[in-house]
């Protein structure tokens, strides 16, 4: 199905099950310990043995040797396989670094070798008996002391909302100078890691030519055709299985040596083998969202018009990989004629960054966002009304672009309403509750809505019940359930005859999660094969299609009624179709807003920063399930909550790794750290966005909190900290 243009009405409107709040479908398995993640999946290859991965020790340079002696001698060992073993493989999708193979180091814990064995503790006893000489080269790890020779970013720049590098309207310098009010201010955010639950993990099995790779995966078809090249082999000979995943956050958009290194061990033992990464090794082998300097210029006039404002963000990552995109929501957030972004990337030797939880508007919204509220207090404006004066409905780089549907100002005047905004002091630590300092601050919330492919293949059998296949992913968001919402809906059954089939690389193409892309695309791949079905269903029970209805499990037309059930009596009818979008997003800006509020509280003596309240209100076109769409809020709320306070990848500047590897180290917010979250979604739909006429929304809870919390602590004390994340010495 060709969506070209807007949507007019359809059957998603009836919205008797879309729309609806409704708990996950997946929910019962996952509490109860039955759903099967990668590493669990007994049951799908016998015979499985454990692969574990060694990581190199130096951060760059080369290998002249591995000793297996002893390894291999070690007890249930069944094969090693090492990266002299093989040659340089080739790169996946989006990997910036080898996986594996060759003698070549780019970055700290690169997986060097993977010891087979009949237990994992055989395995990884053997792994410590491998003695690798490395010959160490010198590397670059520090991007404060890189980012004078960064290197300006050519051309498009990566899977957010995309762009080249230098991107100029008007004559930012001519207007900053003459702008009556100028800010200019530099923040920075710290190296950080997706911090999923799940590792990264599968299990492979060989059966001939043909690989059979159980894993844990945000993007199936780019899984496939990666390990095809990487291994080299057919794409039809390999199949991908993700049906239930422990989180991604973007460290599993593509391949990563759990997959590459599992298919070869499973090859030199001739039997399956499962590998997980561990937690070391998911923080230094697999990717992060790299560290970034951010310089902010904005000029005004007294009355708080923007006249000039420029975004410019440094950011290192190994050769062939891509700049954090930290300037990407300046270019259409804010109204002003004269303006500027831009990115630099420096070479650094670190473990290759990658998307990471909203990649660009995430850490973006960090600077901007308090950028914005420190120019509110040099005018002396309220930060809400500042950011109302300037909101723009045209894209302001391409004023001939209008946005499909913005309504910032309406989330910021809700929020405002609801949290309580006009009880603020606006000098700053004025408040006092016994021993904390109270504050509140704001920020707004942008994230674009991007539009994929995404197909599907919908059954209907004889007892009524409807089977939705597609190679879309579950990462935790609510795939199975929107999705089930949908074919129900279209099919007019309810939830209880839908089942919903994710996850496997023998169904459909979809678009996959990521990028907040995935519920809109995927949900209107389901529509697209669900109109198909209709039409077979018609056609098999004789109907005119023009006048058929389906609903509450039967068809109606004109004054004949069968049940649904009855056209696939003879045999299973399918619908099968993909999403494919014309150039309508060319046309209008698409992309989703909201307001984010926090109260935080802040010890007197001791800085001790706690958060005490936060709402967030979103225009995120119609909400499929506002249960599960909260949930992605609340949850983005909260990582937005750790980037502001907590999390920081500490970097060994002279060796090259990241030091704090593990969930001990590495800080992220527990429940005692979120006392209160409230989420409203404005009642909206965007006709053209989809079918569906909705649009992503998981990553918009996170985008724009950080600053939001900064923002709040900056109320309750006074002290302004531009310098990510904001841990109580920056205070004192
Ligand atoms: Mo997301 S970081 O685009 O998986």
């Amino acid at each position: 199905m060709k969506f070209d243009q807007p949507a007019g009405q359809n059957p998603i409107d009836q919205m008797k099950v879309v729309g609806k709040a409704t708990d996950r479908i997946d929910g019962k398995f996952k509490t109860t310990g039955t759903a099967p993640y990668a590493y669990e999946r007994h049951d799908v290859a016998a015979n499985q043995a454990y692969g574990y991965v060694l990581g190199a020790g130096i951060a760059k340079g080369r290998i002249r040797a591995i000793d297996t002696v002893a390894a291999k001698r070690s007890p249930g060992v069944v094969a090693i396989v090492t990266t002299l073993d093989m040659p340089k493989l080739g790169l996946g999708k989006m990997n910036a670094a080898n996986l594996f193979g060759g003698a070549e180091i780019q970055h700290y814990h690169q997986a060097i070798a993977v010891v087979v064995a009949e237990t994992f503790e055989q395995a990884r006893a053997a792994a410590f008996l491998i003695k690798v000489d490395y010959a160490r080269a010198a590397g670059k790890f520090d991007l404060a002391a890189e980012a004078g020779g960064a290197k300006p970013v050519p051309g498009d720049s990566g899977e957010g909302s995309g762009g080249g590098s230098e991107d100029r309207r008007g004559d930012f310098e001519g207007a900053f100078a003459a702008a009556p009010v100028k800010f200019d201010q530099t923040y920075t955010t710290p190296d950080e890691s997706h911090a999923m639950m799940e590792p990264h993990a599968t299990i492979a099995a060989w059966e001939g030519d043909k690989l059979t790779l159980w894993t844990s995966n945000q993007m199936i078809a780019w899984t496939k055709g990666s390990i095809a090249k990487i291994l080299d082999i057919p794409a039809e000979s390999i199949r991908i299985d993700s049906p239930y995943i422990g989180g991604g956050f973007g460290g599993k958009l593509f391949v990563r040596s759990d997959a590459v290194v599992a298919a070869l061990a499973a090859k030199a033992a001739g039997r399956p083998v499962k590998v997980a990464l561990t937690r070391p090794l998911v923080i230094n082998n697999t990717t992060h969202r790299p560290a970034t300097i951010q310089r902010i210029r904005i000029g005004a006039t007294p009355d708080g018009t923007i006249t000039a404002i420029a975004h410019e963000s440094t950011s290192g990552n190994l050769d062939g990989g891509k700049p954090e995109t930290a300037v990407d929501q300046t270019k259409l957030l804010y109204a002003g004629a004269n303006r500027l972004t831009a990115m630099k990337l420096a070479h650094l030797d670190l473990p290759e960054g990658n998307s990471m939880r909203a990649p660009g508007e995430a850490p973006g919204l960090m600077a901007l966002e308090i950028a914005m509220d420190e120019m509110a207090e040099k005018l002396g404006l309220d930060p809400v009304a500042f950011r109302i004066r300037n909101d723009t409905q045209v894209d302001p780089g391409h004023p001939e672009r209008p946005f499909s549907h913005r309504n910032l100002v309406g989330c910021l005047k809700l929020g405002a309403e609801k949290f309580g905004w006009d009880k603020r002091n606006a000098k700053p630590g004025q408040v006092r509750d016994g021993r904390w300092l109270v504050g509140i601050g704001m920020a707004a919330g942008f994230r674009n809505n991007l539009l994929m492919k995404s197909g599907a293949r919908v059954r209907l059998g004889r007892d009524g019940l409807v089977t939705v296949e597609t190679d879309m992913t579950d990462i935790g968001t609510g795939s199975y359930t929107i999705i089930a919402q949908t074919a129900a809906e279209m099919m007019g059954v309810t939830l209880d005859k839908v089942v919903v089939r994710l996850g496997d690389s023998n169904f459909p193409v979809s678009a996959g999660s990521g990028g907040q892309f995935g519920a809109n695309n995927a949900t209107s791949g389901v529509y697209a094969a669900c109109v198909k079905l209709r039409e077979a269903v018609a056609q098999r029970l004789g109907f005119n299609s023009a006048d058929v209805l389906f609903e509450d499990g039967n068809v109606r037309s004109g004054n004949r009624t069968e049940t649904l059930g009855k056209a696939a009596s003879d045999g299973d009818l399918v619908g099968e179709d993909s999403i494919e979008y014309g150039d309508l997003a060319k046309k209008q800006q698409q992309s989703t807003f909201a307001g984010h509020f926090v109260e935080v509280g802040v010890d007197v003596d001791t800085a001790e920063v706690r958060v005490r309240r936060m709402l967030a209100v979103c225009a995120a076109g119609r909400i499929l399930n506002p249960k599960s769409a909260r949930s992605q809020v609340i949850g983005g709320m909260t990582m937005g909550v750790g980037g502001a306070l907590m999390e920081e990848l500490a970097v060994d500047t002279r060796r090259g790794f990241f030091v704090n590897h593990d969930l001990a180290g590495y800080e992220v917010p527990v429940h005692a750290d979120i006392p209160h979250q409230e989420v409203i979604f404005l009642d909206e739909a965007d006709p053209q966005s989809s079918p569906m006429k909705a649009k992503g929304v998981g990553e918009l809870g996170i985008c724009g909190v950080g600053a939001a919390v900064a923002n709040a602590i900056y109320n309750a004390t006074g002290v302004r900290v531009r310098d990510y994340p904001i841990t109580l010495d920056k205070l004192l």
